[in-house]
């Protein structure tokens, strides 16, 4: 998993995966912060982490190619962006295409980039979200997997709202990876795969409740 800063979603899986909901292990926890709190939640459980300070490198290419060695040392079978705040080269991410992925707060391909929250107050939107997508060159480009929207209150603030995408965010991601682990999830081309299924523009949490 790579992070830069808190690490809440690191904590839900961490915690999914203690309690035997997702059988995975967390191979190891890699930050460009030392600061990062997501770094103490992985000590605290016993997970390997590593720091890479890109401050530490001249440019992108030799960051990723540190990082890239650093991922492929842990010999993981999927790369989890958890709050990762770096942009990544089109060479890093087609080593690891179709086995990394991120999430990111807001209804994609609505909202691309920071400030989400902010800019989906400003729209007006009725509905805002999390989607957990496959990871491609294009910045917070590549196929949805999995969405989760919430109800935008008149009422909201950039605070108030973030609180409730974060609440979608601990459900949908621990799912996706439980996915992958069970070999369920792939990328073919552009296209998502899950249970032998295309995903046309990924799912909505909602749909796979209503289906229970
Ligand atoms: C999340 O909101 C995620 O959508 C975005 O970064 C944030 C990470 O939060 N990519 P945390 O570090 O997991 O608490």
């Amino acid at each position: 998993m790579l992070i830069s800063g808190n690490g809440s979603n690191l904590q839900i899986l961490i915690d999914k995966i203690s309690n035997g909901e997702i059988e995975a292990e967390i191979a190891g926890v890699i930050s460009n912060k030392a600061d990062a709190f997501g770094l103490q939640r992985a000590h605290s459980a016993g997970v390997s982490t590593s720091v890479l300070d890109n401050k530490q490198y001249p440019d992108r290419e030799s960051y990723d190619a540190a990082l890239q060695k650093c991922i492929d040392d842990y010999q993981a079978g999927l790369v989890v962006l958890a709050g990762f705040m770096r942009i990544l080269t089109a060479n890093f991410v087609n080593h690891y295409l179709g086995r990394m992925i991120n999430i990111h707060p807001s209804l994609l391909p609505k909202y691309r980039g920071l400030n989400t929250h902010q800019r989906a107050l400003e729209a007006k939107e009725n509905y805002h979200g999390a989607s957990v997508h496959f990871v491609t060159p294009e910045l917070d480009g590549g196929p949805v997997i999995l969405q989760s929207r919430v109800k935008v209150a008149e009422t909201d603030t950039v605070e108030t709202l973030a609180n409730k995408v974060h609440v979608e965010e601990y459900k949908i991601y621990p799912l996706v990876v439980s996915w992958f682990a069970q070999n369920r999830l792939s990328l073919q081309g552009d296209t998502v795969i899950l249970d032998q299924q295309e995903l046309n523009k990924g799912l909505l949490l909602e749909q796979i409740e209503n289906c229970d």
